[in-house]
């Protein structure tokens, strides 16, 4: 990994940048375009959206005028919770193209899995969620598929239907918040794994005398040295800033990388006050 456009290879030989630009709760469109186009200008070439955060048209308004052909960006987005099942999923995605003014996805993914609490069957719910997809996949809509906030039940019950196995799964992962049982289920079936929130911590880690230390050692922002944690934990970190200059430093994560103790170090924290995404599995 040594610059932004350096790609993992998905499952399918999808090849997916290590860097995305994450583009959630920007609701204004301007900002949304404006977004979009710095983190272009800045080298990214990975763009998250989702249905959910009611921003694909301005999403993909910043894709047609940020001036890099299509097929040279990785273009995610997610299924809303409430559009799970075969028909509404079949529907949804075209509906997400129209929106997002393109032919294709690089990638979609389930945004959330249905959960035990939810009520009905969520095995076959997911799994029928699911077969669509794999269906717009063979058809070329999706050129990759796959799953977040999905946990080990999750992926099980997938797994023991898919035709196609899922390619992604997108979770909240930074120091704090780990899910070591998901992330080896998933690395175990090929899946690439994505950050969601990599920035969380920040707030605490503004604290932290060792932290501190680490900054003016590497000369790198928290921020950076949250995102190259995740880099150099073979995650696909997708960060999200509505100013230029943050995009821009934000990627700059690929000439230095964190010590073994440095990364034991951050591995080790935890934080009370954020959410346990563990605790989702039941929800
Ligand atoms: N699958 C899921 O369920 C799920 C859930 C959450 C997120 N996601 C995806 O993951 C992406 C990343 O998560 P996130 O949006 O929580 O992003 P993040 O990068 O962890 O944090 C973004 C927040 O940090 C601020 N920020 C960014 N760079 C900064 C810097 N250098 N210094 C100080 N503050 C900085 C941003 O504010 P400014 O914009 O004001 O700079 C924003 O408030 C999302 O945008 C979305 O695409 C997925």
């Amino acid at each position: 990994m040594n610059s932004l456009t350096d790609t993992y290879s998905l499952s399918n030989g999808l090849e997916i940048p290590v860097l995305g630009y994450g583009t959630w709760q920007v609701t204004d469109p301007n900002e949304a375009v404006e977004g979009v186009k710095a983190a272009v200008k800045a080298g990214y070439r990975h763009i998250d959206t989702a249905q959910m955060y009611k921003n694909e048209e301005f999403v993909g308004k910043g894709i047609k005028e940020c001036g890099v052909p299509r097929e040279d960006l990785f273009v995610t987005s997610k299924l809303n919770n409430t559009n799970h099942g075969y028909e509404a999923t079949k529907r949804e995605v075209a509906i997400s193209l129209e929106k997002l003014g393109l032919d294709y996805l690089d990638l979609f993914l389930i945004h959330w899995p249905v959960v035990k609490n939810n009520g009905g069957d969520w095995k076959k719910d997911n799994r029928e969620t699911w077969r669509a997809l794999e269906e717009l996949y063979d058809e070329g809509k999706l050129k990759a598929i796959g799953i977040s906030n999905f946990a080990v039940p999750h992926i099980t019950n997938i797994m023991e239907t898919a035709r196609i196995k899922p390619m992604v799964n997108q979770i909240r992962l930074h120091p704090g918040v780990l899910q070591k049982d998901t992330v080896e289920l998933s690395r175990k079936h090929d899946i690439v794994v994505e950050a969601w929130s990599p920035l969380s911590p920040m707030k605490h880690l503004n604290e932290d005398e060792e932290v501190q230390k680490m900054s003016e050692a590497y000369g790198k922002s928290i921020a950076q040295i949250l995102l190259r944690w995740s880099l150099q934990h073979g995650f696909v970190p997708l960060t999200k800033s509505v100013h230029e200059e943050r995009i821009q430093k934000n990627a700059e994560i690929f000439d230095f990388e964190l010590k073994k103790e440095h990364m034991n170090y951050l591995d080790s924290l935890t934080f009370e006050d954020l959410d346990k995404p563990e605790d989702f599995v039941e929800r």
